[in-house]
């Protein structure tokens, strides 16, 4: 399974801003929106496009278009904030809702809200900023595969290897694009060194 982890400096600035934990609910959301254009950059690069003929203010040429529509899923909640960034850059793109919460004593996610467009047949590719033990992301993606999506990509801020790795196992096919891949999970499967709990800074809960 393909993992890309963006190298660039201006993501690993924009990840030490989300990381720092006196970095105030305004500028971590500032942060988080810059680290998503990245990965929306590079999530959507494997894009089909297709060549159609305009006219320049001076002559006549070949042009390109995206001849692809995309589904994005945002995972509810922290996955919301990351949203806006793809359906800013993305023409006609349809959006698919999952909520999936953690349990606080076993990290186990479980879910509480589905709404998606038609997927037959269609790309599919999974919003949310964190990826640590995989739970929330691996029911994700089983669903899209069960309503038909023709492939599933995953784009998280930060990554945890067990993630990686059990994503890996699950769906060896499935692309994960992240701004960072962190050391490991500690034993309440939070990332480390990490951010913290990305939804509760992002929505100041
Ligand atoms: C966080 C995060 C992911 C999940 C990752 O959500 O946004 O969805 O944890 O953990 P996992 O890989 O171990 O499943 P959380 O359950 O805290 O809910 P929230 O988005 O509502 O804050
Ligand atoms: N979810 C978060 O928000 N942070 C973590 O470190 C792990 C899961």
């Amino acid at each position: 399974m393909p993992l890309h982890v963006i190298d660039h400096p201006l993501a690993r600035h924009y990840m030490t801003i989300l990381r720092d934990r006196d970095t105030q609910h305004q500028d971590f959301r500032v942060a988080a929106d810059r680290l998503t254009q990245f990965l929306a950059i590079e999530a959507t690069r494997g894009l089909a496009d297709e060549g159609v003929k305009i006219k320049t203010p001076l002559e006549t040429m070949e042009g390109s278009r995206l001849a692809e529509k995309i589904v994005i899923v945002p995972i509810l909640r922290a996955g919301l904030g990351m949203l806006q960034v793809f359906v800013d850059l993305l023409p006609e793109v349809a959006v698919g809702y999952v909520g999936m919460e953690r349990d606080a004593a076993t990290a186990e996610a479980a879910s509480y809200y589905c709404k998606l467009p038609p997927l037959e047949g269609r790309r599919a590719l999974v919003i949310d900023p964190m990826l640590a033990t995989g739970g929330s992301a691996e029911a994700v993606i089983e669903r899209l595969h069960q309503s038909g999506a023709s492939a599933v990509d995953m784009a998280c801020i930060l990554a945890a290897p067990e993630g990686v790795e059990r994503l890996e196992k699950s769906f060896p096919e499935v692309q994960i694009f992240t701004a960072a891949l962190d050391r490991e999970l500690n034993a309440k499967a939070y990332i480390l060194p990490g951010l913290g709990d990305f939804g509760d800074r992002l929505y100041g809960t």
